[in-house]
């Protein structure tokens, strides 16, 4: 069942929406060579905790930490660590994931660390540049195959693949909800999407090919030719207008080249 939110439930999503993005800034500005992914859940942990917030990764199904940090062949779920020291070259994909007043915000971003290759930037600008077409395609009366589309679509006109093992999800009262977003296929297919849905859409993204496999930690997804991945998300509500970005961050959205 895919549940429709009125006006009021929507500023609390947008609240807990806007505190993952604010995580998600000081997580970019945090990002640089030396730095520990550790030190990073350490800083999003205590900025959610501070706004009164709760992480709404930490306990789930046993994850045991505030953020999923995901470097350069982690395609999610990464799990931070002290001893994982971020060097210049490397790309970062942090996920974010909040609930505040009983309502949850779930984010990411792939950040570069330093200054990386020119194919490292090609694919984290192609893999947000799907996220903001897979937003476009976001209309009432859509359907939730539109966005899966709109992401391919981009996506593999540059060469890249995009991952089928993992995908977006409803979210609102609890982190997964219904409809399940996936990052591919035909348009007009799957649930009628309705004023009022909001949805966590978040393309992942693979330099090489799609496949990918978790390790033996039980949580880290890698790309199975250890070929670079990125991961952009944004929780955005359906309205009469389009979608509206409830993890929008004080950043200008890409230009288009
Ligand atoms: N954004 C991810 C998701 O939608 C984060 C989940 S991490 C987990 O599934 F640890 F909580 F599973
Ligand atoms: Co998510």
């Amino acid at each position: 069942m895919i549940v429709c939110r009125s006006a009021a439930e929507l500023e609390k999503m947008k609240a807990a929406g806007r505190l993952v993005g604010e995580v998600l800034t000081a997580m970019s500005g945090a990002v640089a060579p030396g730095v520990s992914t550790g030190e990073l859940d350490a800083l999003a942990e205590k900025l959610i905790v501070d706004a009164g917030a709760k992480p709404a990764f930490k306990g789930y199904h046993g994850y045991p930490a505030t953020i999923c940090a995901s470097v350069n062949e982690e395609v999610i779920h990464g799990i931070p660590s002290p001893k994982r020291v971020l060097h210049e070259g490397d790309v970062i994909s942090i996920d974010v994931g909040a609930s505040l007043n009983g309502y949850f915000g779930d984010s990411a971003v792939t950040l570069p660390v330093g200054q990386v290759s020119p194919a490292a930037a090609t694919l984290l600008r192609v893999t947000e540049e799907s996220l903001y077409k897979a937003i476009a395609a976001v209309k009432p009366g859509g359907r939730v195959s539109d966005i899966g589309h709109a992401v391919q679509k981009h996506v593999e006109a540059f060469g890249f693949s995009v991952v089928r093992d993992f995908v977006g999800h409803g979210i609102g009262e609890r982190m997964h909800e219904d409809p399940q977003i996936p990052n591919y296929g035909e348009p007009g297919r799957g649930p009628r999407l309705a004023e009022g849905m909001v949805l966590a859409i978040e393309p992942m993204v693979n330099a090489g090919t799609p496949q990918v496999k978790v390790l033996s930690d039980g949580w880290t997804a890698v790309t199975r030719d250890k070929s670079l991945s990125a991961h952009f998300e944004h929780t955005v509500a359906v309205t009469a207008d389009g979608a509206w970005i409830l993890t929008a961050r004080e950043v200008a959205v890409p230009a288009a080249r």
